[in-house]
């Protein structure tokens, strides 16, 4: 996820592209960029590493980048490590044609051979810079024409906003399945990734259509599908104030985010099943390799542990292959014993947890590689890891983590499958059958999503609760690890989740008339056993939540309250049942008016031991 911003007009366009940039620093922020046109015929240029502030010093605040066109990026590296070369804007060999962009070119590497092949030379990694070299090639003194050849040019996603140095009166902008906005004034016309980033300038605001053109000049703005046709298009006036723009409308960022899983699911699953098979290139390890694993150790903190207790569960049921889940705090102080073939996998949203990268040093050291499951491109466990896989959940802010969790969840299924069946434990019809579940989930998380309602009112009742326990077996009992986590770190209402057949060996004492006791049961194999638990508990006053599957009707006789996931495979059903558990926790926060984004006491990276 980048953020994109641009200006032309009357004013000085780097001030006003900075400022629009800073609104948009939550979709990314690992380096910066901007073009402005000079005005007397040259584009000039300047990006940087790190964070908008250093572009903001660089340029002085736009100072030494006159003009009144320009276009600016704040980066989320996807392709290419952060650094200054691969910020963008990009550029073509002259630098008359600039690009900054939002998305993913899915053929770039296609691209980039056959432009490479042509005489083009690259200078970064990125995918994006395909786009200015392809403009040029297909730039022949009409700007529009060179656009729409482009887009028909590639496949992916893009937000993208263009100059050229002929042009100096002109931006040129597109997108297709990555947000773009335009927005017009009396003083200029703008784009962004967002309102927020123009809300301060106008509210006149256009959405762009998937697969739309835009030519904005000073005072006026046109737009044009694919084929250069022009349409009409009418503004939007937009009413919100600017802090809740920021959350795209959500009262929370972390609502925000629980939203976007659908989509995280996707980003994380799609592009590693290719022609029906599971490929990640980024494991590099041949199948020989793989089959020779012997034990995976999983090393992690708080909610990314639970992703791991989860991934022990599928591996060994699905692959076969024994796996232990370690504390990051407890693995790397306690000598722990890493014998020939064993496989480590750390994983961390920030890449920057202090005990994960310890542990992850710590089984280097001993000579093991290191597979990184991380979400932040570019972080210290990315670079130090072996290998990384990472989750595209985009920048997660709300501190209580939600949609990185999802996407490592979809990680650990993906090495679960693709392992499995390299090893021969999956044949084609299970196999077939678990790929075409996992598609299934980023609709039935939508689904679940749009439940809210009905478990806002549930979590209502109890805003006053003074201890909440989460009850599970086998996988169920990872998935009540976060329920309960989830609760209580925003909520400040004491839980706790236990392996549903563990309570009577004392916990149970604790259950006194209305305790809410959420059973979770989503494996066919133990329904019955959760159910003679849940009994248990109601005999003892306990107000009883189940959420289970579609399936399990016969749980109401034990349930006071049940809320239903679609069927999936069982081993998939973390990813389903998790969502109602994670907006009871929100809705209790929100209901007992707790700092939801920011709980006390807690930090989003935890840089210390
Ligand atoms: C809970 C939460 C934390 C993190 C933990 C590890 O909502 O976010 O428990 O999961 O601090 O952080 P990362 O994944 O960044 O290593």
């Amino acid at each position: 996820m980048c953020g994109i911003v641009g200006y032309i007009g009357t004013k000085q366009a780097a001030p006003i592209i900075l400022d629009g940039l800073s609104k948009l620093e939550y979709r990314g922020y690992d380096s910066a960029g901007m073009a402005v046109y000079d005005g007397v015929g040259k584009i000039n240029i300047t990006k940087s590493v790190g964070r908008l502030k250093i572009l903001e010093n660089i340029t002085r605040d736009g100072e030494t980048m006159p003009g009144v066109c320009g276009i600016g990026h704040t980066r989320w590296a996807t392709h290419g490590v952060p650094s200054d070369t691969n910020a963008h804007p990009h550029f073509n060999e002259a630098e008359t044609i600039t690009v900054v962009h939002n998305g993913i070119i899915e053929n770039y590497l296609q691209l980039r051979k056959m432009l490479t092949d042509r005489g083009y030379h690259f200078v970064s990694e990125t995918d994006t810079e395909v786009l200015a070299h392809l403009l040029d090639y297909y730039y022949k003194g009409n700007p529009l024409e060179a656009v729409t050849k482009v887009l028909h040019r590639v496949e992916g996603s893009y937000a993208l906003g263009i100059l050229f140095a002929d042009c100096p009166d002109q931006i040129f902008a597109a997108r297709k399945d990555s947000p773009l906005i335009a927005g017009q004034n009396e003083d200029g016309c703008f784009i962004a990734s967002d309102v927020p980033a123009i809300l301060k300038y106008t509210r006149k605001v256009y959405y762009v259509d998937n697969q739309e053109v835009v030519r904005l000049r000073a005072d006026h703005m046109h737009f044009y599908t694919v084929d250069e046709e022009e349409t009409t298009k009418e503004p939007v006036f937009i009413d919100w104030d600017a802090s809740a723009a920021e959350k795209a409308g959500y009262e929370h960022f972390m609502l925000k985010e629980m939203y976007e899983q659908p989509k995280t699911v996707t980003d994380t699953l799609l592009p590693r099943i290719k022609d029906n098979d599971i490929v990640i290139e980024e494991l590099n390890m041949t199948d020989e390799e793989i089959c020779g694993v012997s034990k995976i150790h999983i090393v992690a903190c708080g909610s990314a542990y639970h992703a791991g207790v989860t991934g022990k569960y599928v591996i060994e049921g699905l692959a076969r292959i024994p796996v232990e889940v370690d504390l990051a705090s407890e693995f790397r102080y306690r000598d722990p014993i890493l014998e020939e073939g064993a496989m480590v996998v750390v994983i961390s949203q920030s890449g920057e947890t202090a005990d994960t990268l310890a542990a992850l040093r710590e089984s280097k050291k001993r000579g093991f590689q290191v597979l990184g499951i991380v979400n932040v491109v570019g972080s210290s466990i990315a670079r130090e890891a072996d290998n990384v896989m990472y989750t595209w959940a985009g920048p997660e802010i709300a501190v209580a983590t939600t949609k990185a969790y999802s996407a490592q969840l979809i990680a650990l299924y993906l090495l679960a499958v693709k392992f499995g069946r390299v090893r021969g434990k999956i044949e084609d019809m299970t196999y077939a059958s678990l790929l075409g579940d996992l598609r299934c989930l980023p609709d039935q998380i939508e689904l679940l999503l749009n439940n809210k309602n009905k478990i806002q009112r549930f979590a209502n009742r109890y805003i006053g609760a003074k201890d909440v326990f989460f009850i599970g077996r086998g996988i169920d009992y990872a998935i009540s690890l976060e329920g309960s986590l989830k609760l209580k770190e925003i909520s400040y209402i004491h839980s706790e989740a236990y392996a549903a057949g563990e309570l009577k060996h004392g916990t149970i004492s604790l259950i006194e008339e209305g305790t809410l006791v959420a059973a979770v049961s989503t494996q066919p194999a133990l329904y019955a056993k959760t159910i003679s638990n849940m009994v248990e508990v109601k005999a003892r006053g306990a107000f009883v939540l189940a959420v289970t599957c579609e399936e399990n009707k016969e749980i109401e006789k034990a349930a006071d309250y049940v809320i239903y996931i679609p069927e999936t495979n069982p081993y998939f059903a973390n990813s389903l049942a998790i969502i109602p558990l994670q907006l009871f926790g929100y809705y209790v926060a929100v209901g007992k008016g707790c700092d939801v984004d920011k709980p006390r006491n807690l930090a989003k990276s935890v840089t210390v031991e």
